[in-house]
């Protein structure tokens, strides 16, 4: 476990982008592992910069979402394929054929997810996976009680992420209550993890995730002994960590 503290939420960004840059240059038909939220989104500004001005080929890169909402068409404006596509590929050199993002209207969403899991192992696993955390821990859309074997399925959300997530929306009642997601096993599958945080807000969640037990309580506790993984965190969401980094 590698963890690299950030000056400012701006700089965590910057780091999160090279560290990208980085794998995409060394393996240009990389298959990437890609989230959504508020945390990674000036990180994929950053990315669309390097490609239009840096030459950071995509066209042969494949992305695989951690998570869709249950229930919502890809052009509706909160769910995850639109982020995508706005915050991202539109802005990049990619094959749009080439991104996966669940959808969140399949007739049958668990097979939906089963397919997902299918394409992801067909396409030879997920070389370099992104996650955020959510302020009670859970890494795509597994809630505290996920279990570190679970698989793509379609999951139940807590208050208190319809809570956080309403932000985006116009009312809270507006908040899908289920979503699919990538299951913790799924994740753990990733040849290397890069998980980014930043804000005073994420800080109890962060400490318990790299000091605290491990444990199904705070999901992304789970990943902390990938063989392969990167915390990038801002100074804010290290301020209650009691360790050296
Ligand atoms: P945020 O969400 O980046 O909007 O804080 C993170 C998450 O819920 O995983």
């Amino acid at each position: 476990m590698k963890v690299i503290i950030a000056e400012t939420a701006e700089e965590m960004s910057r780091k999160a982008a090279e560290f990208f840059a980085d794998r995409i240059r060394s393996k240009p038909d990389i298959t990437l592992g890609l989230a959504t939220g508020g945390t990674p989104e000036n990180m994929y500004a950053l990315l669309a910069e390097k490609c239009e001005n840096e030459g950071l080929d995509f066209s042969h890169v494949k992305t695989y979402n951690l998570d869709e909402y249950a229930g919502l068409a890809p052009d509706h404006d909160q769910s995850y394929r639109y982020f995508m596509n706005v915050k991202l590929f539109n802005n990049l050199n990619i094959d749009k054929a080439n991104t996966h993002v669940l959808s969140g209207q399949a007739e049958d969403l668990e097979k939906e997810c089963a397919e997902f899991e299918q394409k992801i192992k067909e396409a030879g696993g997920v070389d370099l996976q992104l996650l955020g955390i959510g302020n009670n821990g859970h890494i795509a859309f597994n809630e505290p009680g996920s279990s570190s074997d679970s698989r793509t399925r379609v999951v139940d959300l807590t208050e208190s992420t319809i809570k956080a997530n309403s932000r985006f929306f116009e009312n809270e009642n507006d908040v899908p209550k289920q979503a699919l997601s990538m299951g913790i096993g799924t994740i753990r599958e990733a040849n290397e993890i890069l998980l980014i945080a930043s804000g005073s807000g994420k800080a109890d969640t962060v400490q318990q995730t790299l000091e605290g037990p491990v444990t199904e309580d705070v999901p992304a506790s789970l990943v902390r002994d990938h063989d392969n993984i990167t915390f990038i965190i801002d100074k804010e969401a290290a301020s209650k960590l009691e360790g050296e980094y």
